[in-house]
């Protein structure tokens, strides 16, 4: 495959000095949190930055920026010259490594409880616009090689030009063009401020996806009055993220146009950049689940953008843009939009880690690979993805592994963990994984259950367990024998066709949410309903996914009970008690389908660990998680067996 259009230089700017950057992938911004409590560079930063530099990226953006002091936990600043000095190195390390540098600056606005549009007098706004020319001073002067102003995802500028935020009469609202002037000003003031041959990058929603919101149309309006005031590249995103005192503003469905889930197809976003590069004479770029080679190519070649942003994925695999160049795309691995690195962790404000890159975040972490005997040889108990990933790196460093996996083939749960509706992506992950087994050289050993007698008999010198997880059985919930029973996992792995009029899933986890979607969209099962203890169904889900498949399961009528503590199946039902009150409950059921959560599979080692032999648990075989942990305990193992 022909990748060259993905390497062409393209030149930024209009003054007399361009910015050429030496090929069209563009890491998008990211706020990472590993700045320090002030809102400083850290070294950690400095290296998770340099990692992907050295990845054949043609320019980095920089994370949001404060340009207004505020409270700010581990989030970059740029309102005060103190900053100037740590990003100034950052800068410098990203150019050595290759890339060029940008940083994009921001006001939270709304989003972090400050003024919105509708309050913010005349002479706030020009105190706001003189920090924005501030900020791009310092990113000048630091040696960035330009800057983007974040008008996107419902920031303060973005709230500007969104007429579901901005309501005013004057000036600055009322229509989209007027609704645009803050924009306008801010990169006319910055403009000012930088001089003619600093690029200014505008990040842009291409919509809302809210009612009320900014319009496709709307931002057709916006983009060619940015291009007038003096913009040289626009780069579109969407949704709005939250806005916390007020949900109808901004909510976990328009973020999930921000930050999309795995249930968005690749590139979904292209055709509203499209729409906005027809309007243009500058460049335009587009992000938005752009993990695959052929498809950023393809967008280029269509001319339906200039640049490719690339988000998650380059958290996934910094190395992206280099196995492209080196004839190594087979080696790449994809971001699956879990947004592990987006949900939970960071609204608890915990620093940056991908699930599928055991190092993103940890660039800073010792990575050496000890050498080790050809003597001592390991077995690797289990072929899930903690198994695979403690193989590949035990027999890089040398050791003599042997995996065993009992069953016909490799992969575990993320089998299962694929064949939900909309999250066919993980199967990319299960694929490089096995790829990267095949090219390591890994002796693997299918359809071989192994015991701890075995093990003990063989006398390797370490064993890696990594049996991983089982459903639960609730031995503490009689079922009556006649009751259709089914465990969850046995309904994805297809052994199940057709199921009664009345099915009831127990447990609401996750899994369970998505059994529900499976067997409604399979037709397996129509009349269905969720019984869970806790308050809430999919708890464990990270929001923004969650939002998405809990849409989806009021749309096809599945009744979600919360709240229910299941005593027994009995009679054709389930029964219970609410956890409130502790009233009796009953639902109807001729079928019920277990997904009460996963336990680990044991694997008595306690007599390995006498005979000498080094032993360790990872993944759901130490306990049941998900795929973060499995990959970094697998990781873990790799690196730091002691050959002594
Ligand atoms: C339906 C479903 C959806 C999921 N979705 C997600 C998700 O969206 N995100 C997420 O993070 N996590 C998800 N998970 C959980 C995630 O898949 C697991 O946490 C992860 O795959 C665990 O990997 P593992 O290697 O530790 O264990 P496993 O995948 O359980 O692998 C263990 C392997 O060991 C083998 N084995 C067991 N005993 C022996 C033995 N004695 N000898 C030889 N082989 C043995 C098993 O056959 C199995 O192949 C999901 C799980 C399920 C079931
Ligand atoms: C952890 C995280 C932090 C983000 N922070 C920013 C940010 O600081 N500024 C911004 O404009 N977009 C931010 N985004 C959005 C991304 O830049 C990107 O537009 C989005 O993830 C969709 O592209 P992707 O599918 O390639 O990841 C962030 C996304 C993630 C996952
Ligand atoms: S955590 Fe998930 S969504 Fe985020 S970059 Fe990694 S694979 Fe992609």
């Amino acid at each position: 495959m022909d990748f060259s259009p993905l390497f062409e230089p393209l030149a930024i700017g209009r003054g007399d000095r361009k910015i050429i950057l030496k090929n069209r992938m563009v890491m998008a911004p990211m706020i990472t949190r590993l700045a320090n409590g002030q809102g400083e560079v850290t070294p950690r930063m400095v290296d998770y930055y340099a990692e992907r530099a050295k990845g054949g990226i043609g320019a980095i953006i920089v994370e949001a920026m404060d340009i207004e002091e505020r409270a700010v936990f581990n989030l970059l600043g740029i309102y005060h010259d103190r900053f100037i000095n740590e990003l100034e190195n950052l800068a410098a390390t990203i150019k050595e490594k290759g890339a060029s540098v940008f940083a994009q600056i921001y006001h939270i606005g709304l989003r972090g409880g400050f003024p919105g549009p509708n309050v913010l007098t005349i002479a706030k706004i020009q105190q706001t616009l003189e920090l924005f020319s501030r900020a791009a001073e310092r990113v000048k002067k630091a040696g960035f090689d330009g800057v983007m102003i974040h008008g996107a995802h419902g920031y303060l500028v973005s709230s500007f030009l969104s007429p579901l935020t901005n309501q005013r009469e004057d000036q600055y609202g009322g229509n989209q063009e007027r609704r645009t002037r803050v924009a306008v000003e801010a990169v006319k003031a910055i403009r000012q401020a930088v001089g003619k041959d600093f690029p200014i990058i505008f990040r842009m929603n291409a919509t809302d996806f809210l009612p009320g919101g900014l319009t496709l149309e709307d931002a057709k309006v916006t983009a060619p009055l940015l291009e007038s005031a003096g913009v040289d590249v626009i780069s579109v995103g969407s949704g709005i993220g939250i806005v916390p005192h007020d949900p109808t503003l901004g909510n976990d469905q328009s973020s999930s146009y921000m930050v999309m889930p795995m249930y968005f197809p690749r590139g979904w976003r292209v055709e509203m950049g499209a729409e906005i590069k027809n309007l243009v004479k500058i460049p335009v770029s587009i992000s938005g689940r752009i993990n695959d080679p052929l498809i950023a190519r393809d967008i280029l070649v269509q001319k339906k953008a200039d640049l490719i942003d690339l988000g998650r994925q380059m958290l996934a695999d910094p190395y992206f843009p280099r196995k492209i160049a080196e004839g190594k795309a087979e080696d790449i691995c994809r971001c699956i939009a879990c947004n592990y690195c987006h949900g939970k962790r960071f609204r608890a404000l915990k620093q940056i880690r991908c699930a599928v890159n055991p190092l993103a975040g940890r660039e800073s972490e010792p990575r050496e690979i000890r050498p080790a005997p050809a003597t001592h040889r390991v077995m690797v108990v289990g072929g899930g993805i903690a198994g695979l990933q403690a193989a590949i790196g035990l027999t890089k460093r040398g050791f003599r592994v042997s995996l065993f996996e009992k069953e016909a083939r490799l992969g575990g749960q993320l089998e299962l963990a694929a064949l939900p509706p909309g999250k066919g992506e993980i199967r990319s992950l299960l694929e490089f994984l096995i790829r990267q087994t095949e090219k390591a050289g890994v002796e693997v050993n299918l359809n071989s259950e192994v015991t701890p007698e075995l093990v003990l008999a063989e006398r390797p010198f370490a064993v890696i367990i990594a049996t991983g997880g089982r459903p639960i059985y609730p031995k503490s919930i009689p079922i009556e024998k006649n009751m259709n029973c089914f465990p969850a996992w046995d309904i994805l792995s297809g052994d199940t066709k057709s199921l009664g009029a009345k099915t009831v899933i127990l447990g609401g986890g996750f899994v369970a949410a998505e059994i529900a979607a499976f067997l409604w969209e399979k037709g397996m099962a129509k009349d269905l309903a969720i019984i869970e203890m806790r308050e809430e169904i999919a708890s464990d889900l990270e929001p923004i996914s969650r939002q998405n498949l809990l849409k989806k399961l009021q749309d096809y009528g599945v009744k979600m009970v919360p709240n229910f503590l299941i005593r027994q199946v009995a009679g054709g039902a389930v029964i219970g008690e609410d956890v409130g009150n502790g009233r009796g409950k009953r639902i109807e059921a001729d079928t019920v389908i277990i997904a009460l959560g996963t336990e680990s599979v044991d694997f008595p080692a306690g007599d390995l660990k006498k005979a000498g032999i080094k032993v360790a648990f990872i993944g759901d075989a130490r306990e049941p998680r998900g795929i973060a942990e499995a990959m970094r305990e697998g990781y873990i193992a790799g690196l730091s067996l002691d050959p002594s």
